[in-house]
């Protein structure tokens, strides 16, 4: 097992954590990965711990990968869904609790803190009001109130999908170093407005490793929160990538080693939505077809699943070889123990 460099209680976001964590973890994932049964299961660095795996939205990945990934390290899983297999959770300070919530953020994290030595949280946007979403209350709630490390497992943002698309791309390029690679992040459509948080995230972790960038996207109201914005010029200005705003497909896919596709909801139209819907209508044909992957450098595809195949991908991208959605999927289980056992071995 790597330690890690320093002692970090939560993995909220990637950005808190330095490149050599980063990097510490990343290996630690691929040993997972080679030793399934093996020497880096030895030792068990959950035996006798436990996490509480609290779902305020659906996941099929996120549960899965958590759930089996603690069983693999020795630990047990709680999973929660809070209104609905618990009860529901107030937190804002100093409210009167006449409405729907049972009990207060301060007193969940403290409790849950007594049973687990770890807590995840998924909680996405309301997708009213982008200034109160962009605050990720949820989960710093949880980080504020809990007295064991708290892991993000996406909110506004996904660093466990970061972890996992890094160690798939280090793989497919055979080296840790992706500094170099022309990596595009294409917008896609999808008929609902959608969180921006992997979007969000594969901007963080693409400059993060070095890559010369490009944000592919429909028109300028689609770029992303100027917070992610900037985290990712800050990482180009430490890594030596780039970071390149487009809205040609053409041009973006040209030379491209990585496409990676998202769909998300434009944010000037956060929490008034039918105004943006004919404007996204226009932009179907952003989907990824062989016709744009044939301008690339033989990119790699991926996107984080699910995905609406021939809504943001077609058949044939999805079933080509440069597609390698289920190997990102399948590294969620691998950085996450990684992840886990970082945290829990901590002090
Ligand atoms: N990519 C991802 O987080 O998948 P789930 O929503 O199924 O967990």
């Amino acid at each position: 097992m790597q330690r890690l460099g320093f002692h970090m209680k939560h993995f909220l976001n990637t950005q808190d954590w330095s490149r050599a964590d980063l990097d510490a973890l990343l290996t630690q994932a691929a040993l997972y990965k080679r030793n399934r049964l093996g020497d880096a299961l030895k030792g068990r660095p959950l035996e006798g711990k436990s996490i509480a795996l609290v779902f305020f939205n659906p996941s099929l990945r996120t549960r899965t990968s958590f759930e089996l990934g603690a069983f693999q390290l020795g630990g047990h899983a709680v999973v929660l869904a809070p209104g609905k297999d618990a009860w529901p959770i107030e937190f804002e300070l100093g409210t009167v609790m006449d409405g729907e919530t049972e009990e207060h953020i301060a007193e969940v994290a403290r409790v849950l803190s007594r049973y687990v030595d770890l807590i995840g949280v998924r909680a996405f946007p309301k997708f009213v009001d982008w200034s109160i979403d962009r605050q990720d209350k949820v989960l710093a709630g949880f980080a504020k109130y809990a007295t064991v490390p708290v892991i993000n497992m996406e909110t506004i943002t996904h660093p466990c999908q970061e972890l996992a698309h890094a160690l798939a791309l280090q793989e497919h390029f055979g080296s840790a170093d992706l500094r170099g690679r022309k990596y595009v992040l294409t917008w896609t459509y999808h008929p609902k407005a959608l969180n921006t948080a992997v979007a969000n995230s594969a901007l963080t972790i693409a400059t993060r490793m070095g890559m010369d960038v490009t944000l592919l996207c429909p028109t300028e109201q689609y770029l992303l929160d100027e917070r992610y914005m900037g985290w990712a010029r800050d990482n180009v200005a430490e890594s030596g990538g780039s970071l390149t705003i487009s809205h040609d497909i053409d041009s973006a896919y040209a030379g491209a080693d990585v496409v990676y596709a998202k769909s998300w909801g434009a944010l000037p139209f956060f929490g008034n939505w039918a105004p943006e819907k004919p404007i996204r209508d226009q932009y179907k044909h952003f989907i990824v077809d062989e016709a744009k992957m044939a301008r690339t450098n033989n990119a790699v595809f991926s996107h984080c699943l699910p995905l609406r195949r021939n809504v943001k991908a077609t058949d044939a991208v999805m079933d080509s070889p440069s597609c390698i959605a289920i190997e990102e999927a399948e590294n969620r289980l691998h950085v996450q123990k990684a992840v886990m056992a970082a945290l829990a071995g901590q002090g």
